[in-house]
């Protein structure tokens, strides 16, 4: 009996602090008029000091979690979609996966950006179609507050902070993840971009003061190739799909800027009101966008059982994808009891992954084996 992967859980966060375009031209040499008229965006979440990419995609994870009948121990798979990690290793998501007591799953980042959530729940759900695992969560998470040059009204009015994730579960229920569409051109890599800080440029005092850390832009080619690669992407993963592109019930974009998502309903021939669109509330926050805006629509009703749903997004790479989702409700429906014990378990988690850290603390204080290195990074 052939194998499905289902989305059974779907939760987001983001930061408290709101930055309006008004805070912004308080910063920059801008006006809300420009921002909302070139972009769409009114505002966007900023990240608090002890918030991080790590943090944020741990609570969209417990969310998500919460809507499903798993134990944190039947994960297999974390995967965190993500172009703003905590560190360059260890992976932000085995900090997930401790975080949330996965303690059976393998994790790892994935690093397409805002294409890197379409990435990973594509991966994810061929593992399940082939039998390899059975349970994934995979989360896009940014805090690309941390990345911008705020002396940069280009790119600084454009991004902000959040987390979305998925569960995905094997099924023999038809239906769920139907086809996807990974693509990239390296070639237009460095039309969008953090020069420094990896291997090629490391960080000295001359990149530093050059600002070469923090995200550079061409805005109008990546404008051009987004525009082009939304409706094609759409309508390669809809054949994929067995799906005519009237079937879709709502495509739910990347949210990085409202006229580009208005040149791909222009180009598959929809009306706008066929798209998702929640960018005005939290400008692009790169791979956290489509599983935020999925979110927010199923929350809205606005995707329901049996619905045929695609999701589509660019970014740098430059990279782009889309994938086809027939939505099926969770089978089975979670008693407010099971929800209490879920959040039990969840604390649980926490308080277990503390008692490791610890005993790693004490065995380094009594053996000598600690790294020397920041201690307070992982508190
Ligand atoms: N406020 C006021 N004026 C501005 C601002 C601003 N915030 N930013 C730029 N301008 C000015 C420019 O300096 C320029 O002035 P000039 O003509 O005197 O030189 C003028 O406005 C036009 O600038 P453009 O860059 O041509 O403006 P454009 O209409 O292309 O809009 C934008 C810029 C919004 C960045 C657009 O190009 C865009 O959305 N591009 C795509 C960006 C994107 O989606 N990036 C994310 C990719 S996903 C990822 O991987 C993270």
């Amino acid at each position: 009996m052939p194998t499905y992967a289902h989305v059974t859980g779907w939760g987001m966060a983001v930061p408290e602090r709101i930055m309006t375009n008004s805070d912004l031209a308080k910063i920059v040499d801008t006006t809300d008029e420009w921002i909302v008229s070139r972009t769409g965006i009114h505002e966007r979440r900023i990240a608090g000091e002890k918030e991080t990419t790590a943090s944020l995609a741990t609570k969209a994870a417990f969310r998500a979690l919460d809507r499903t009948d798993l134990h944190p121990h039947d994960i297999d798979m974390v995967i965190v979609a993500t172009a703003t990690p905590e560190h360059l290793f260890p992976a932000t998501a085995c900090l997930v996966q401790d975080a949330i007591g996965a303690i059976n799953a393998g994790a790892f980042d994935l690093s397409a950006a805002c294409s890197g959530f379409i990435y990973g729940v594509s991966l994810a759900s061929e593992a399940i179609r082939g039998g390899a695992i059975r349970n994934a969560v995979v989360i896009g998470a940014e805090t690309l507050s941390r990345f911008i040059n705020w002396d940069d009204r280009g790119t600084c009015i454009l991004f902000g902070d959040g987390a979305g994730a998925f569960v995905l579960q094997a099924s023999e229920r038809p239906g769920g993840v139907l086809a996807s569409v990974m693509r990239s051109d390296g070639s237009g890599g460095s039309l969008l971009s953090i020069p420094a800080g990896g291997s090629r440029r490391p960080a000295t005092a001359e990149t530093v003061s050059k600002k070469q850390h923090y995200i550079q832009m061409n805005g109008r080619e990546v404008f051009r190739f987004a525009t082009k690669v939304m409706a094609d992407a759409t309508r390669q993963v809809a054949e994929k799909a067995k799906l005519r592109i009237e079937d879709l019930s709502i495509i739910i974009p990347h949210q990085a800027n409202r006229r580009i998502i208005e040149a791909a309903a222009r180009g598959l021939d929809l009306p706008m009101d066929r798209f998702f669109v929640n960018l005005e509330r939290y400008g692009n926050t790169s791979s956290a966008s489509i599983p935020m805006a999925a979110f927010e629509a199923v929350e809205a009703g606005r995707i329901a059982p049996g619905d045929r749903v695609v999701m589509v997004g660019f970014g740098a790479g430059l990279t782009w994808g889309a994938m086809a989702i027939e939505w099926v409700a969770p089978e089975r429906k979670i008693s407010p009891a099971k929800r209490q014990q879920r959040r039990l378990q969840a604390r649980m988690a926490g308080l277990r992954s503390i008692y490791r850290r610890l005993v790693r603390w004490i065995e380094g204080l009594l053996f000598g084996a600690r790294v020397p290195g920041d201690e307070d990074d992982w508190a």
